[in-house]
């Protein structure tokens, strides 16, 4: 199915809805979403090459996040693979409780998934995300890494965010939503001076816009890659991949956690378990589970 939403809700040529989707429905309305005029869902649909990732697409050109979106559609058990995108949020979650600044002009989109794995291998699919949005921007013919535990950096700077938020009971996980924002052909100026002085776009990197339907495309065929290896377990490919990527793995850190928390040390490497392995000034190992990794100039 695939929804791109202009104004007056309506699903494909549908005339009768089905309960999820008169749900899914009046939702939607809720929203007060304008329209995804440029978002050419014809062209990826006619361009997809995947078996699953990307096969449903709910397209808007403005919404709330579209995590909260996705969320709210896995809890209607849509098809596992249906992809929530829009042109632009005004209400864009970050990781650890940030804002994501998502101005048209950026890829934003969120992707459902219902992985059958132990609860506690979850980590692993924020590492599948970081691999599959980096090895999707090289494409492009550019130097893409990952900076623990999943920003996309060229040259030292982020070009890319990933947000998986996930729903799970003790043995299993009900859904996993994978959030990605790409600042791809981003203008000068349409985020705030704080975010511009971190970040770069690809349009800048490239020095011309870049095909977002192409991008959108490797993407999803991406992310399917490197699910499949997480569906038959094969986690050493994946660890594999996030290490050769990685931009931290080997240099001086310092870690931002919740509540003002550091720590500082040097990076010896991830785990099977995707925490990070820190050096500490004490010779002492410690794993690492959440934060945010800062590359730490070498002290004069
Ligand atoms: C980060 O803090 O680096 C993660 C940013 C994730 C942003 C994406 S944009 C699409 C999806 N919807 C959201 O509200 N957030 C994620």
């Amino acid at each position: 199915m695939i929804l791109n939403y202009k104004g007056d809700f309506s699903l494909s040529n549908e005339k009768s809805v089905s309960i999820n989707e008169e749900k899914i429905a009046n939702y939607i309305k809720k929203l007060g979403v304008e329209g995804a005029k440029n978002i050419n869902v014809d062209e990826i649909k006619k361009e997809l090459k995947t078996k699953y990732i990307g096969h449903d697409i709910y397209a808007f050109e403005k919404v709330d996040s579209t995590n909260a979106i996705a969320k709210f559609l896995a809890g209607t058990e849509v098809e596992e693979g249906t992809i929530v995108i829009a042109r632009s949020q005004f209400k864009g979650k970050g990781r650890m409780g940030k804002k994501w600044e998502s101005p048209s002009g950026g890829i934003w989109l969120s992707i459902i998934i219902y992985p059958e794995i132990d609860p506690q291998k979850a980590s692993l699919i924020t590492l599948c995300g970081g691999v599959a949005v980096s090895k999707a921007i090289r494409r492009l013919g550019v130097d893409a890494r990952i900076k623990w535990p999943n920003d996309i950096l060229i040259n030292h700077k982020k070009i890319a965010g990933i947000l998986t938020e996930a729903n799970s009971n003790f043995h299993t996980l009900d859904y996993v939503v994978v959030g990605i924002g790409i600042d791809s052909n981003l203008d000068a100026g349409s985020v705030s001076k704080k975010v511009e002085d971190v970040s770069t776009t690809l349009k800048d990197e490239l020095k011309k816009e870049v095909d977002e339907t192409r991008l959108i495309l490797s993407l999803l065929e991406e992310f399917e890659k490197v699910y499949e290896d997480l569906k038959n377990e094969k986690f050493n490919e994946i660890l594999y991949n996030w290490r050769n990527l990685s931009q931290t793995i080997g240099s001086n850190v310092l870690i931002e956690q919740q509540f003002g928390k550091t720590l500082k040390g040097y990076v010896v490497g991830i785990n099977n378990q995707g925490a990070l392995i820190l050096e500490l000034n004490n010779g002492k190992l410690k794993k690492v589970i959440s934060g945010e990794s800062h590359m730490k100039e070498i002290e004069k």
